[in-house]
């Protein structure tokens, strides 16, 4: 059931995310080496199995962001009550399980009248829109199904806002992008709102490559899902079986890069492209990057995008910060 104070806008309608998928796919898999980009691992399936990854006990950026975010919450709100903030939009937000807390504090503190969650799936949004709205009957829920990578000059403006993007996402945009991300979400907002932004850090490799290749293989499977997205979307035959999972750490870009190798030397068609696509034994193909920031690289490349910096905190094994910035 949702209530009436619920809208639920679509800036990225079935037809477009199927034209964009194609796009991406063609380009993507005619390129060398092949690569997809990540947002089309988040049908319903990927969304369920990144809840799943989420509690696994090799991941550990969910459990430190949250436990950053239950500490210090409570300043954040009162930084956003001071500012007469009293939306809070959120872009990726998946469950919006974490989010809760910001939620909870932001209450405490009698500055929270809208939820703005943002995302891709469509299924992940309705799922977390309804579960909210039993648990917080007086917030107003605006979701939206939209890519932050072109519809952030479509969101809500309504109320003064703090955007949170969370969960070190902003670690799977490739840096030309993450700094263009950087400077239109700017250009969305007003001088004195707020940006909430949780980001991974440079950590041991072997930590970070465990939490990106989990020994139950839920990592895996995720990662395989892409390539049921595109044998449902587009008519694909690729058999999940003819490819295996693999994280590796690029130390000399700081990021971990997800890939699908081909175990085979295979053709593989992908009938509503009217493409034929070699694989050879072993080929692999880039479906994730999941970048690690150092604190001065991510202040240097937030503050060129015309934010100032609030709060910076991290946990006490220094593998995730939660840092806030204010539009210039
Ligand atoms: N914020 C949640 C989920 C993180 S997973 C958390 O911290 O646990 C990344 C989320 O971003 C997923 O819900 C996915 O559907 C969404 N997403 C990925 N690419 C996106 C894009 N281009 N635009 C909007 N949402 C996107
Ligand atoms: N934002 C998450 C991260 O970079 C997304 C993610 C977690 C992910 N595990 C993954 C993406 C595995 C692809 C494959 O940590």
């Amino acid at each position: 059931m949702t209530a009436s104070h619920t809208v639920l806008d679509v800036h990225l309608t079935d037809a477009d995310a199927e034209a964009a998928l194609r796009w991406d796919a063609w380009v993507g898999l005619t390129a060398r080496p092949k690569q997809l980009p990540p947002k089309w691992f988040y049908d319903a399936r990927g969304s369920e199995l990144f809840e799943q990854i989420t509690e696994l006990p090799e991941y550990y950026p969910t459990r430190t962001e949250r436990a950053l975010l239950h500490e210090h919450a409570p300043e954040i709100a009162a930084v956003a009550a001071a500012a007469g903030v009293d939306t809070l939009v959120e872009l990726g937000s998946g469950s919006s399980e974490k989010t809760r807390l910001l939620l909870d504090a932001l209450s405490a503190a009698g500055t929270c009248r809208r939820y703005v969650p943002q995302d891709v799936s469509e299924s992940a949004l309705r799922g977390a829109v309804d579960a909210l709205l039993d648990d917080y009957p007086d917030l107003a829920v605006h979701g939206v199904v939209g890519d932050f990578t072109r519809h952030l000059g479509l969101l809500p403006a309504e109320g003064r806002r703090l955007v949170a993007f969370l969960g070190g996402t902003i670690g799977n945009l490739q840096p030309a992008e993450r700094a263009a991300f950087l400077v239109v979400a700017r250009a969305a907002m007003r001088p004195g709102e707020y940006l909430l932004l949780g980001a991974g850090l440079v950590t041991d490799p072997a930590v970070l490559v465990a939490a990106y290749d989990d020994a139950a293989g839920v990592t895996a499977e995720f990662n395989r899902n892409v390539l049921a997205v595109l044998n449902r979307q587009l008519g694909a035959e690729f058999d999940l079986d003819d490819f295996d999972h693999v994280a590796h750490w690029d130390a000399d870009n700081e990021w971990i890069e997800m890939r699908l190798r081909a175990r085979r030397l295979m053709t593989v068609r992908v009938r509503e492209l009217e493409l034929e696509v070699p694989f050879a034994a072993g080929e692999e193909m880039r479906t994730e990057i999941s970048a690690k920031f150092r604190p001065e690289g991510l202040r240097a490349e937030v503050t060129a995008a015309g934010f100032e910096p609030v709060r910076f905190w991290t946990d006490p094994d220094d593998r995730f910060a939660l840092s806030l910035w204010k539009a210039a």
